[in-house]
């Protein structure tokens, strides 16, 4: 039996086992660990109310005492360091006197007000005094402290903290964000933001679920529960590709509040290996769980009908449903019907779908939200290596000795993860470097921070590419196995200035060779790239080049190492792997394989759309322009809302009123269900079942906690109803059986234990190197100030943005700008400004934002009001077919409303000095007489 210490278990460090008594028995545990873990493995249950296997023991409780042969006094476990040749008894008389003690202690000054207490029955201190059997509760002195609501989300109950500090650790080891402290106020010791301010956090919530007893609050659920009235449902978020597993803990179809291990597993039981996550989830998936319960969601299917929405039974609009896509098939052919589904779907509802689309419906015009990014790395990267996906492990991100991170704001987009990569950096002794325009959270904690210049992410990477060719640090089994690949990327970088990358980027030419040397010479290196490379313009060349120069670092090659492409949405990649794209029938296989089409043909007893039409399908934006020239008749939404997501200048409420029939399947109304034909009320996730595949290519199991309210239904069913009433059942008793289909025609897909195949470089390669290195200009100069349509961590798309409980955490439509422009501006938190692109102009609030560059302005993605978007311009990948609508070239001017409540203001001054002249001179004439 052998104990070691999580912390500092990095692959590169010997582990160093010695031999210790506990309770007569020897055993191997690591010279320095915890004695608490040594004395856990022996089966041992030690009290313990502070000690906690995510961060560093703190020795508060003082209640896991145990006796060490050789010490007067009784030892805390969990702070003792093991040392050779110990001998340690846990189950003396003494010690468990000592134990019941130290919890008699602790409750003489506890209020004791468990019946009004959300933890009661569920609270470590009860626990504790039950087991321990501490019965005769001797008279104290009880803390009498208001409690402090002023936060959000969280209330804070100082009279039952037992000042154990875990919620204090655990934000700053784990969360690495350190915003509770200790503070005194009154004479008594407070838990809060430093300072005693209003705590303006991350609300990940994280002090919540360890804090032993009933101390900090969930703000949206107290006094509405208790704890053995929930059931509990593990199941997956339904927000991030983080894709974290949650309990839905539920009351008569409600969700009261989400926990998640860390709210259940801390010190007793859980035997992570070093790299495993903490067991926290974020502030999305711990409070966004209202939207569920919501009274707008749509409940039952609804047709237009003279410009109205009218009610109308399920049946009937099957039928109606599939007798109009009937008679458009019949008239125009599959061809004249598109389809677009969300990457919140389900794998299961999403390989249904494409069935349906393709094999019902005879068309290939299907889509998702991969279109506005993440299509770029799988194309790019299927095109280079076969590969469509990451290619590590969330424990292989966590135990990386060196992540370079490019174009992602990875704590706002993918909190859960980010947190894997804090662990490399500071658990772990990695090396962290993170190149963005703004001085991001990760970027503030990075070894080596990069803060690039406003729109030279190319320079950057094919400066990264050129230094480590040049300073001869290429992966030498790349050089051996590919000399051709290696001798075309040498001589397409060769032309590549050293000058222009520093000046077009703002680093210097050292900085970028350091970076290369410290990716190159990595042992498991990690090459991480996000939204602000795969959602701007030249995404697709940009991921190529990141390949390249993962390719000349070895990081296929080595274990451990690899390629980390972060997609957005919680089932982005399954709906890609599904094969909801017109490239990919299900396994990303391409669509025009013979043998391949002939395999899922049989299998679905139907034709495939043909490959030798005019069009092979049609992606995201054809189909848009496809409706614009009258092609498209039928359009079959599900999750997805063009109107609400793509700028006014892509006129896609033109294009769709040229559309006969549109379907509309979505849990709330949205701007494009506004005018649609037939609205179908779906499902959320909590009413689901099926699977998520997650950031790293996990799949994840979906579990519904309560079957789907109203006349809601999941989307699958919906899908093989409609197929019945066409003619062509597709039909499942459960998703189960979905899942089988699944597994026989892309084998291996839910297996947990996969490895990555990676492919041989393809042939053409070489031949195209130099296209992707050829000279180009910054589009940006001095002048322009750009405006980038930003993520937060508050939210997800625009689902979150219907939940009641996040909108009240955060539904700040601000323009963030830096502190400088606002000072061009003489503009300054809560004014309007008025911002203007080639394509419109507004009013918008702004938000002054030290982490931004002068002449960048972030406005989050996820708010229409103002219609920011409608100010962005829209270009199409050539290659991948990509949107990109997310940065735009605008002006920044004093709204004339500033400029009135300026007047305004120093009008009421003005009036003010006047009125406090006339008192003074008033009140003096009074003196005088
Ligand atoms: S909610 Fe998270 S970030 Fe905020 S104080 Fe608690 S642990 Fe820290
Ligand atoms: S608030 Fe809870 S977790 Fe924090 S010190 Fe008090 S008892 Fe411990
Ligand atoms: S939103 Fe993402 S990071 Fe947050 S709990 Fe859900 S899956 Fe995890
Ligand atoms: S003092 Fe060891 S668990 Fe609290």
């Amino acid at each position: 039996m052998s104990s070691v210490n999580k912390q500092n278990a990095s692959p590169d460090r010997k582990v160093e086992l010695i031999d210790i008594v506990i309770d007569g028995k020897t055993v191997q545990a690591e010279e320095g660990s915890s004695l608490f873990n040594a004395i856990k493995w022996t089966g041992v249950e030690l009290p313990a109310m502070c000690y906690h296997y995510s961060f560093s023991p703190f020795g508060s409780c003082g209640l896991c005492l145990v006796e060490v042969e050789g010490k007067k006094n009784n030892v805390r476990a969990c702070t003792a360091k093991v040392i050779e040749g110990m001998v340690v008894n846990t189950q003396t008389e003494k010690m468990v006197d000592a134990q019941k003690a130290a919890v008699a202690k602790h409750l003489k000054t506890h209020p004791l007000d468990c019946p009004v207490c959300d933890k009661d029955g569920q609270c470590e201190l009860q626990d504790m005094a039950y087991d321990l059997e501490v019965y005769d509760i001797k008279e104290g002195k009880r803390k009498v402290i208001p409690e402090d609501t002023r936060a959000v989300a969280l209330d804070f109950n100082m009279e039952r903290c037992i000042l154990c500090g875990q919620c204090i650790n655990v934000c700053k080891e784990v969360q690495l964000v350190d915003a509770l402290c200790f503070y005194k106020k009154d004479k008594a010791k407070h838990v809060g933001a430093h300072g005693g301010e209003t705590l303006d956090c991350e609300f990940c919530g994280d002090c919540l679920a360890v804090c032993p007893v009933g101390a900090i609050v969930n703000k949206f659920s107290k006094y509405t529960f208790k704890p053995w009235q929930l059931e509990k449902t593990e199941t997956t978020c339904g927000f991030c590709s983080d894709g974290c597993t949650l309990t839905l803990e539920t009351k008569a179809r409600e969700i009261k509040v989400v926990t998640s291990e860390l709210s259940y597993t801390s010190k007793f039981g859980f035997d992570i290996e070093a790299g495993d996550g903490h067991g926290g989830i974020c502030v999305r998936g711990r409070f966004g769980f209202q939207y569920v319960m919501s009274d707008k969601r749509l409940t039952l299917p609804q047709v237009k009908n003279n410009g109205e929405f009218l009610e109308i039974p399920w049946f009937k609009a099957m039928i109606e449903i599939a007798k109009r896509l009937n008679d458009i098939k019949a008239a125009y052919g599959g061809d004249a019907i598109a389809g677009l589904i969300s990457g919140r779907c389900t794998n299961e509802s999403v390989y249904l779908f494409q069935r349906f689309m393709r094999s019902v419906l005879d068309t290939n015009n299907i889509d998702t939200a991969a279109r506005y990014g993440h299509m770029n790395s799988v194309l790019a990267l299927q095109e280079t290596l076969k590969i469509g996906g990451a290619t590590i492990s969330l424990q292989e991100l966590a135990l990386s000795d060196a992540i370079l991170m490019v174009g992602s704001d990875f704590t706002e987009t993918n909190p859960i993860t980010a947190l894997r990569v804090k662990a490399s950096m500071a658990e772990y002794g990695g090396k962290l470097m993170v190149a963005h325009n703004t001085e991001t959270k990760m970027l503030k904690l990075a070894t080596l921070p990069l803060q690039i210049a406003v729109g030279s992410e190319s320079h950057f990477i094919q400066g990264l590419v050129k230094a480590v060719l040049s300073k001869g640090l290429a992966d030498s089994d790349f050089i051996e196995k590919q000399p051709a690949a290696y001798t075309a990327l040498k001589s397409a970088v060769a032309q590549i200035a050293e000058t222009v990358v520093s000046e077009k980027t703002g680093l210097e030419w050292e900085k970028i060779e350091e970076v290369a040397q410290t990716l190159a010479l990595s042992k498991r290196g990690v090459l991480l790239w996000a939204e602000d490379i795969v959602s701007k313009t030249g995404a697709y060349q940009n991921v190529q080049r990141l390949i390249d120069l993962a390719l000349l670092c070895g990081l296929f090659r080595k274990k451990g190492a690899g390629i980390l492409p972060v997609c957005e949405e919680n089932n982005e990649q399954g709906a890609v792997d599904m094969g909801a794209v017109p490239e990919f029938l299900p396994g990303q296989i391409s669509f025009d394989l013979e043998d391949e089409r002939q395999r899922f043909e049989s299998a679905w007893h139907a034709t495939l759309p043909s490959t030798s039409t005019k069009r092979p399908g049609l992606s995201l934006p054809e189909i848009i322009e496809a409706a614009h020239r009258g092609e498209i008749k039928a359009l079959y939404l599900v999750g997805e809302n063009p109107l609400g997501t793509l700028p006014a200048s892509m006129k896609v409420r033109e294009a769709l009123e040229k559309i006969d029939l549109i379907i509309c399947q979505d849990p709330f109304m949205s701007e494009t269900a506004e005018v649609a034909d037939y609205v179908l009320p779906v499902a959320t996730f909590a009413e689901n079942e099926g699977t998520y595949t997650n950031i790293v290519g996990d799949v994840n199991r979906v579990v519904e906690a309560f079957s789907p309210r109203d006349e809601v239904r999941p989307d699958w069913k919906i899908f093989s109803d409609l197929s019945k009433n066409l003619g062509h059942p597709i039909q499942y008793r459960a998703v189960e059986e979905i899942r089988a289909e699944i597994n026989t025609l892309v084998p291996g897909y839910y297996r947990q234990d996969k490895t990555m195949q990676i492919g041989d470089l393809s042939e053409d390669f070489a031949r195209h190197v130099a296209d992707r290195y050829k000279t180009e200009e910054s589009k940006n100069t001095d002048t322009t100030i750009t405006l980038s349509l930003q993520q937060s961590l508050y939210h997800s798309g625009k689902l979150s943005t219907h939940d009641e409980n996040l909108m009240e955490i955060n539904s700040k439509n601000f323009l963030q700008i830096s502190p400088a422009d606002a000072e061009v501006l003489q503009a300054e938190t809560g004014d309007l400004i008025n911002i203007k692109s080639a394509f419109g102009q507004l009013e918008v609030k702004i938000e002054v934002a030290e982490a931004l560059p002068k002449g960048l302005v972030y406005y989050p993605i996820h708010f229409n009001d103002p219609p920011v978007k409608d100010l962005m311009t829209v270009e199409v990948d050539a290659k991948s077919k990509t949107i990109y609508f997310r940065s735009i070239a605008v002006t920044l001017a004093r709204s004339a409303s500033l400029d009135l409540k300026v007047i305004a203001s120093e009008k009421a001054l003005q009036e003010e000095e006047k009125e406090n002249k006339e008192e003074t001179e008033s009140s003096a004439k009074a003196e005088q007489t």
